[in-house]
């Protein structure tokens, strides 16, 4: 039996993503642009990606909402599943973040699905709430703000929106509750909120891979 060690997580993550994603020019650029416009690698891996296209699908969804755009890589897995008529709402905080993922949304041909809103989310969510709800939120900014941002999800979804939110495992350092990692604590507020407030039932996974160990919830709004 292989060693669990990083080197075998990521080994093991890519022959998955061999296997399961196979390369995707469009993609492949998109992360090009982002290192090239000096954005962190941090990104959703390539198998999560696909993982957020079938969340969309399985669960039909239409309309979209990304909180956290980045360089537009989850985006565009997102827009391809959204079909004809859906849409994708992206926010960004940063405006030269924005513009590199436009032009990457643009060039993998979902420009027409996706809506890039530039600004802080937590100012940007309420003007959402004039628009019709959303069917999937994908959470995946910045942590601190993850019960604001769920609190969001829950009021601009519906009976049967599917949340989803990253990067709760943080190399395990959410099992310290004394963390003074406000990433940790905002990671951990979230978790606590998905598990107490009554307008979600959630679940979450832990992730190895090519982005160490992490993991991402899963929340259905009821
Ligand atoms: C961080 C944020 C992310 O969304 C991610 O996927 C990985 C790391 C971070 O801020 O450290
Ligand atoms: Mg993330």
């Amino acid at each position: 039996m292989a060693e669990s060690k990083p080197e075998i997580w990521r080994a093991v993550d890519e022959y998955l993503a061999e296997t399961l994603v196979g390369h995707d020019p469009a993609l492949e650029a998109a992360l090009r642009a982002q290192q090239q416009a000096g954005m962190p690698a941090i990104e959703v891996a390539p198998v999560s990606g696909k993982l957020l296209n079938l969340l969309v699908r399985i669960s039909g969804s239409r309309r979209v909402l990304e909180i956290g755009t980045l360089g537009g890589y989850s985006t565009i897995w997102m827009a391809r599943a959204v079909g004809d008529e859906g849409r994708v709402v992206t926010i960004e905080a940063e405006p030269d973040n924005a513009a590199v993922a436009r032009a990457s949304i643009d060039a993998a041909g979902v420009g027409e699905l996706v809506e890039i809103r530039i600004g802080r989310a937590a100012e940007v969510l309420p003007a959402l709430a004039a628009e019709e709800p959303f069917d999937l939120v994908f959470i995946d900014a910045d942590k601190e703000s993850n019960t604001i941002y769920l609190d969001w999800a829950a009021r601009l979804g519906h009976p049967g929106t599917v949340v989803v939110v990253d990067n709760i495992g943080r190399d395990g350092d959410i099992v310290d509750p004394s963390s003074s990692d406000s990433m940790v604590t905002g990671t951990r507020a979230g978790l606590e909120m998905l598990g107490r407030d009554p307008r979600f039932d959630a679940t979450a996974l832990q992730t190895v891979g090519v982005k160490g160990w992490d993991g991402v919830a899963i929340a259905l709004v009821v």
